[in-house]
């Protein structure tokens, strides 16, 4: 796999995990680039390290770096970048005026920023600078934002570019020219961009989704639903990580403990009896800096 994404709900170890995968990847000697998108990045915290806004070498690991996108910056170059293709996109392809037109380009597009984020990755990919590419991704709900982006803005191009082609047809019938100017290429672009994202995302040989839960029903609820949008989507899944998982049966509250998870594994097992399942045991510490990340790397690739 080139693309390793890690998602589930929040709080339940998708930093953790993807930090100490990073850890084993480059081990084995691949040059790895850990990504977060979440807006609440906390790769720099797991690593023990602060990042800069840039793609960060990990201190004393060798083949491992680290990169927090922040999508929001990412969406505001592209605007800068497009702006007047897309500003000339509106003033053709609506009747709206000046005005407006700023005000509208001023207005958020549900998807966009997420869709500049993920563009980000796949830019990266393309670049091949590296061998492994993990995804730490923000909380359920962002992470399917994230996944679906693609689709949502393909719609919004199909509208404008067919409002650009009634543009085109009646300036051809009036002046007998065609015209193609910087908004069609915009267009064009962006469509690109969405192919290039979906079909890494749907090649089974490149790109791989792992869930990320813990033995309680709100998170095994969740993993269904993400599962099956995931699967609705077209995305490859092959092992769930179960996280905090509790292996001391030294006093009752670790046995009652135990005993509930057990039933909820027993259940994500039932569910989803294709799948790899990977445990993980609760720690007796929060998992911070190279040494602890290096013990769940162990834990779950043992
Ligand atoms: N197996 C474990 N044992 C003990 N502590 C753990 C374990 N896994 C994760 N933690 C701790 O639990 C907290 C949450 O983990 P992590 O940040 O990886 O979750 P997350 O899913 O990325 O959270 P968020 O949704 O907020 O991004 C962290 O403090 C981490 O150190
Ligand atoms: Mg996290």
């Amino acid at each position: 796999m080139k693309l390793v994404l890690f998602g589930g709900k929040g709080g339940v170890g998708k930093t953790t995990c993807s930090s100490s995968s990073g850890l084993y990847f480059a081990e084995k000697k691949q040059k790895t680039l850990v990504i977060c998108t979440d807006p609440a990045h906390s790769l720099g915290d797991s690593y023990g390290q602060a990042l800069e806004n840039e793609i960060n070498k990990i201190e004393g690991v060798e083949n491992l770096s680290a990169l927090e996108i922040n999508s929001n910056i990412r969406l505001e170059e592209f605007k800068k970048k497009h702006g007047d293709a897309i500003k000339k996109l509106l003033d053709t392809a609506t009747q709206l005026d000046e005005e407006d037109i700023e005000s509208m380009f001023q207005l958020p597009i549900p998807g966009m920023d997420e869709l500049m984020g993920f563009k980000a990755i796949v830019d990266l990919i393309e670049e091949s600078n590296f061998d492994k590419y993990i995804v730490d991704t923000a909380p359920t709900g962002h992470a399917l934002k994230l996944i679906f982006s693609p689709q949502l803005i393909n719609d919004y191009v199909k509208v404008m570019a067919k409002m650009r082609w009634k543009y085109k047809y009646m300036v051809k019938t009036f002046s007998g020219k065609n015209t193609t100017d910087t908004s069609d290429d915009f267009l064009m672009d962006l469509k690109r961009t969405i192919t290039r994202i979906e079909k890494l995302l749907k090649d089974e040989d490149l790109c791989e989704f792992v869930p990320v839960a813990i033995p309680e029903a709100m998170s095994v609820l969740e993993t269904q639903r993400l599962i099956s949008e995931l699967i609705k989507y077209g995305i490859h899944i092959q092992r769930i990580v179960i996280n905090n998982v509790i292996t001391s049966e030294g006093c009752q509250f670790c046995r009652d403990r135990k005993n509930q998870q057990q039933f909820y594994i027993n259940q994500i097992r039932d569910k989803f009896a294709h799948l790899k399942i990977v445990l993980i045991p609760l720690q007796n510490s929060e998992i911070r800096g190279i040494e602890k990340l290096n013990k769940i790397k162990n834990l779950i690739f043992g």
